[in-house]
């Protein structure tokens, strides 16, 4: 179809997400992207775009697999297009689990598949509730010796009150379905939907660049678990059931954690006997230079969301996956996980997953990151002599870079200011200039840059070129 017909099209039927639909128009149009190949984009035009953000986080393996992994999906297609895993099983669905379990760090070794990111966090916040009523049965069972399983009777049994309510932290991004958004810590996200699913509460994230420049790291992670178990204690330790944290947080611009932050958390988690979940949504299959960002920081979750990267995007599917030990209320005869979606574990995109983990290991991607990330952050690290670049933060392959007003005080820039700055100026520049990243002020303003895991130097060189000219003349607009 020509162009100009889709950009029609696209205006008059396409809703397209967390769009000001209303910018598009007289001289904006649409951006209509029609082909990927590497790191690589291009639009209905035929202009080129070097894909800095990975789609959304996601295309691991980039955009020139399409073949080798449409050929799997065929070859799915053909034997099986779908079947449900509701009660059943197929055998993509079994392998795929039983390939995440072995990629997995410890223990962590049954998995529920969904079909993405919210429906993984909903997921497991659900699983967390029924896990302490699925225990609780499974205790009054064997207290009563009888094989009853309503709850009435553990209420009956005096085992006190439900666990339902979960933590997160400020400014972190979970999805948007109902559940998912009321672990949600951004609070433009939230507003339009109140009241939300109670109960949730918002501690700290790790963002150190705003404390006070005296605090040593050691204070920092204090301050973090005191403020963590402060949390819990207000609400009722015997009433939370789940604490829910990215390994390195993306929204507000990649928060790496301070050393001892993870090892606390952990042990928070075990004094109150809450579970701890991994949102992997962003940080797994290879992010961070490991399969599981979990991995990399010893979190030791009881459960671990992740999409996005376990298929590289190609196909639409998420997991949680659970320790034996959550698993264990739910292993017995009259026992079951109360939850469930049409296309979760659906054999197509199972295939899809399968494929895309075979190629990340026959090319070596993990270990690319690892190879490259020091490379990779002594490039972005040169923007620091931009007076608008206040702090250049991540790991892996997922960076953020932080603009300040003043680099001397850390002041950021007020509402409008980011307005100009970020929509009125970053935002066409980059686009511009060829570069796809993603300009965000949920927190301070920061861009974040988190490119497909096979970006080679070359890629990277550009990424920072184009960063460099854009910001350079961003600082001399605005300070
Ligand atoms: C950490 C995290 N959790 C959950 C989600 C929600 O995923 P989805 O958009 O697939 O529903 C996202 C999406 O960006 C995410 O970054």
């Amino acid at each position: 179809m020509a162009s100009a017909d889709l950009q029609q099209l696209a205006r008059d039927h396409l809703w397209m997400h967390f769009t000001r639909m209303g910018g598009f128009g007289e001289g904006r149009d649409v951006p209509i992207i029609v082909k990927g190949d590497g790191c690589y984009l291009w639009d209905s035009n035929g202009k080129r775009y070097l894909d800095a953000l990975a789609g959304l986080f996601s295309v691991n393996i980039g955009y020139g697999y399409g073949e080798e992994i449409g050929q799997a999906a065929l070859e799915q297609m053909r034997e099986l297009p779908f079947y449900t895993n509701w009660s059943y099983a197929h055998p993509k669905a079994i392998e795929l689990a039983a390939e995440l379990a072995s990629l997995a760090p410890g223990g962590l070794n049954r998995v529920f598949f969904v079909s993405g990111g919210s429906e993984a966090v909903e997921s497991a916040w659900k699983l967390a509730r029924q896990y302490y009523v699925a225990r609780g049965e499974k205790q009054v069972r064997h207290a009563l010796a009888e094989p009853e399983t309503r709850h009435d009777s553990i209420v009956a049994a005096g085992r006190g009150p439900h666990r339902y309510k979960a933590i997160a932290r400020h400014i972190a991004y979970h999805g948007t379905t109902m559940g998912a958004l009321s672990i949600n810590g951004i609070p433009s996200l939230r507003a339009a939907f109140e009241p939300l699913v109670p109960e949730v509460r918002h501690v700290h994230n790790t963002n150190r660049y705003h404390r006070p420049t005296a605090e040593t790291e050691q204070e920092f992670t204090r301050f973090l678990l005191d403020d963590l178990e402060q949390a819990i204690l207000a609400m009722g330790p015997e009433t939370v059931c789940l604490v829910h944290m990215e390994p390195v947080q993306n929204a507000g611009g990649c928060f790496t954690p301070p050393a001892g932050y993870w090892p606390g958390v952990r042990a928070i988690c075990d004094t109150y006997d809450i579970l701890l979940s991994a949102d992997e949504v962003i940080t797994g299959f290879g992010r961070l230079g490991h399969w599981f960002g979990s991995e990399r920081y010893d979190i030791r979750p009881d459960l671990v969301t992740c999409a996005k990267g376990l298929s590289s995007s190609y196909g639409p599917i998420g997991a949680v996956i659970a320790t034996d030990r959550v698993m264990e209320p739910f292993l017995d005869s009259t026992s079951m996980y109360s939850h469930g979606v049409t296309f979760g574990g659906h054999p197509v995109m199972c295939a899809i997953a399968l494929k895309n983990i075979e190629i990340m290991k026959r090319e070596r991607i993990v270990e690319h990151v690892r190879d490259t990330e020091d490379v990779f952050r002594a490039k972005l690290e040169t923007l620091l002599d931009l007076p608008i670049v206040g702090d250049v933060r991540g790991t892996g392959f997922f960076y953020a870079v932080e603009l300040v007003k003043d680099r001397d005080t850390r002041t950021t820039f007020d509402d409008d200011e980011c307005e100009s700055l970020l929509r009125g100026y970053l935002s066409p520049a980059l686009f511009d200039a060829g570069l796809i990243c993603r300009q965000d002020d949920r927190g301070d303003p920061v861009v974040q840059i988190s490119p497909p895991l096979v970006a080679g130097e070359a890629e990277l060189d550009e990424i920072v070129g184009i960063l460099g000219d854009v910001l350079g003349e961003a600082a001399r607009r605005m300070l």
